[in-house]
């Protein structure tokens, strides 16, 4: 009784099903080419794709070594690390860049300054050394540096994790060490 059976008959139904078949081959086909002015609302709608992949973002490891590339120096990417993990703070320019009032933390692990609350040099490990292990902080300070870990990954992207420079790996470290 209840079954629907497929009536051409009805104009209706075929209307309905032409339009069907065009929107499954726009979506299964959809035009490659650019429009000629960009849409920039979802008003009309488009289907077209763009030619390249935006950038992406890899996650890897890096060195006290190879972070400090990543200092923003040369106008490049900004990173930090906090607690082992690194960010891409290159959007926080203002913060991290050479004329920022964080810049001393751009390319370095910044554990130690933000478990401390200072952006002092002092703050900061030698990049020949091995990674800070933290353990003499107190409680409240590895309190105050989670607080700001949190912060950065609400508000940034996590972009590798720091292990320590080749002459101090342990095995296990090496063996996720992606030559550069
Ligand atoms: C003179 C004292 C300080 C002033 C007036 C100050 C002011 C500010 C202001 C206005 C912001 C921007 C907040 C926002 O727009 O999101 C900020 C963010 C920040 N401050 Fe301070 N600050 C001071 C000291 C410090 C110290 C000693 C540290 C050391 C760790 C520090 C670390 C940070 C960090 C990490 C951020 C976040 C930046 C980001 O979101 O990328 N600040 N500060
Ligand atoms: C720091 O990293 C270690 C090892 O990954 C983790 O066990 C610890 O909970 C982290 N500390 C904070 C305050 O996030």
């Amino acid at each position: 009784m209840s079954i629907i059976r497929y009536n051409f008959s009805n104009p209706i139904n075929t209307a309905l099903l032409l339009y069907i078949l065009y929107s499954v081959q726009r979506i299964l086909y959809p035009p490659l080419s650019k429009p000629k002015t960009i849409p920039h609302e979802f008003k009309s709608g488009y289907t077209w794709m763009p030619k390249t992949h935006p950038p992406t973002v890899l996650f890897r490891t890096y060195t006290p070594r190879t972070l400090v590339k990543f200092d923003g120096q040369d106008g490049g990417r900004i990173l930090l690390a906090i607690n082992g993990t690194v960010f891409d703070v290159t959007a926080g320019k203002n913060f991290y860049g050479p004329d920022g009032m964080y810049g001393n933390f751009a390319g370095h692990d910044a554990s130690r300054g933000m478990a401390k609350q200072s952006f002092e040099l002092d703050m900061l490990t030698p990049i020949d050394d091995p990674i800070d292990k933290l353990t003499d902080l107190r409680a409240d300070e590895i309190e105050n540096m989670k607080g700001w870990y949190d912060h950065f990954a609400n508000k940034y992207i996590i972009c590798g994790k720091l292990v320590e420079n080749e002459e101090h790996q342990t095995e296990a470290q090496s063996e996720v060490q992606i030559p550069t």
